[in-house]
This record gives structure tokens, sequence and C-alpha cells, in this order.
């Protein structure tokens, strides 16, 4: 039903125009940080993307009137060989989308394909105190909350504290065998 797949050139329209949209970039990052990379920074990002890179893009497609429709984008970056750790980044960019599951789902194959294809042993991300439903969606798949970071995260609504979290290869390891 949901599926994780290596982003390509072609995927570059769809992300942008999620990118634009205000409400997405706000959620996905304050605001100005998501929809400030140009269409050309993006085409060469993913054009640059080789199998061993520190950082890789992804996208989100679901199962859909019998094709893979995509919906989202997530993303590693900070690979990090000796801790075997990465920070990653997530949105599903279709609005319509939202609140129906599909992140929590999507997330959970994420994260199994960075354990199993990456050999890591954790996975970190971040968000703002207000992005309740990511907060929710990050702990439904086994991410828990680190640190907080004061008024660390900008948004267009001002500075609000940024919330840590983590999830380690053993917890995820013990919620498979608990499945
Ligand atoms: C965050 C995001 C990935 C979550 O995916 P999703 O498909 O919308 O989320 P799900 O439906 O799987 O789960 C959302 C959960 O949050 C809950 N939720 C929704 N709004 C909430 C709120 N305001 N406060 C608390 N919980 C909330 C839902 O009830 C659900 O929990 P439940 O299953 O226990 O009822 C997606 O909404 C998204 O991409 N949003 C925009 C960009 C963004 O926020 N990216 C993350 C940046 S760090």
């Amino acid at each position: 039903m949901v599926r994780v797949r290596l982003a390509t050139e072609e995927d570059v329209s769809l992300i942008y125009r999620w990118r634009q949209d205000e409400e997405v970039a706000y959620w996905a990052s304050g605001g100005h940080g998501y929809s400030a990379v140009t269409y050309s920074q993006l085409l060469e990002r993913i054009r640059g993307q080789r199998s061993d890179s520190r950082s890789l893009m992804f996208m989100v497609e679901i199962r859909e009137d019998g094709g893979w429709k995509p919906i989202g984008a997530c993303s590693f970056r900070d690979f990090d060989a000796v801790s075997r750790s990465v920070i990653i980044g997530f949105t599903i960019g279709e609005k319509s989308y939202w609140g129906k599951g599909y992140g929590t789902r999507a997330l959970r194959v994420f994260v199994d394909l960075l354990f199993q294809r990456y050999n890591l042993h954790r996975i970190q991300l971040d968000t703002f105190d207000e992005n309740r439903r990511a907060i929710r969606c990050y702990k439904k798949c086994g991410f828990v909350r680190e640190g907080v970071l004061r008024k660390a995260f900008w948004t267009t609504h001002g500075y609000r504290d940024k919330i840590v979290m983590g999830l380690l290869r053993e917890d995820w390891e013990k919620n498979r065998a608990g499945q």
C-alpha cells in the first residue's frame, strides 16, 4: 500500500510544487527554509544523488487506482558512517492525505529501509513544538523525545522550541519483534 523509493529528476516538479505551498512549507520547516530552495537547486541536488551520498531524497508513494501515486517526500542527511546515524526529514506534500494514517505508515517503511539498507544505529529528526501532528506521528513510529532546544526553530510566526527526537536500532528491533 505504501512504498518509499529514491527520488529522480522526474519528481522535481512535484517536490517543488509542495515546497511552494505555504501551509506545507510552514509545517515542514517553519516556512522560509523549505520554500527558499529554487527549482534548479532541487534539480541539481537530485541529479547529484549517488548511492554513497551523505544525503539522499526519496519519494513516498501509495497504491491508488492500480498505480503508484507520489504523495510526499522524505530524506536523510548527515550520514555518519562511524556512529551509523542520520538525520531525517519527512513530509506528506499532498495536503488531502494528511491525518489519514499515511504518514505513519510511510515513516515506518522509511525507518525499516534505513535500518536495513544502511545498517544504522540511530535515526534523528526534529520539528517545532507546535507541530503536534508530526510529533504524534513520530511517537507512533517509535521515536522518543530526547530534548528541547529553546526557541531554536525559526518560523514565520516567530521562534519556536525545537523538539529533537530519536529512534535507536535496539528499540526498532524490539518494536518489530512485538508486532
Ligand atoms: C506530519 C505528517 C508527516 C504526519 O503524517 P499524517 O499522515 O498526516 O499523520 P497520521 O495520520 O499518520 O498521524 C497523525 C496523528 O496525529 C494526530 N494529530 C493530528 N493533529 C493533531 C494535533 N493538532 N494534536 C495532536 N495530535 C494530532 C492524529 O490524530 C494522528 O494520531 P492518532 O492516529 O493517534 O489519532 C504530515 O501531516 C505532514 O507531512 N504534514 C506537513 C509537513 C510536516 O509537518 N512535516 C513534518 C516536519 S518535521
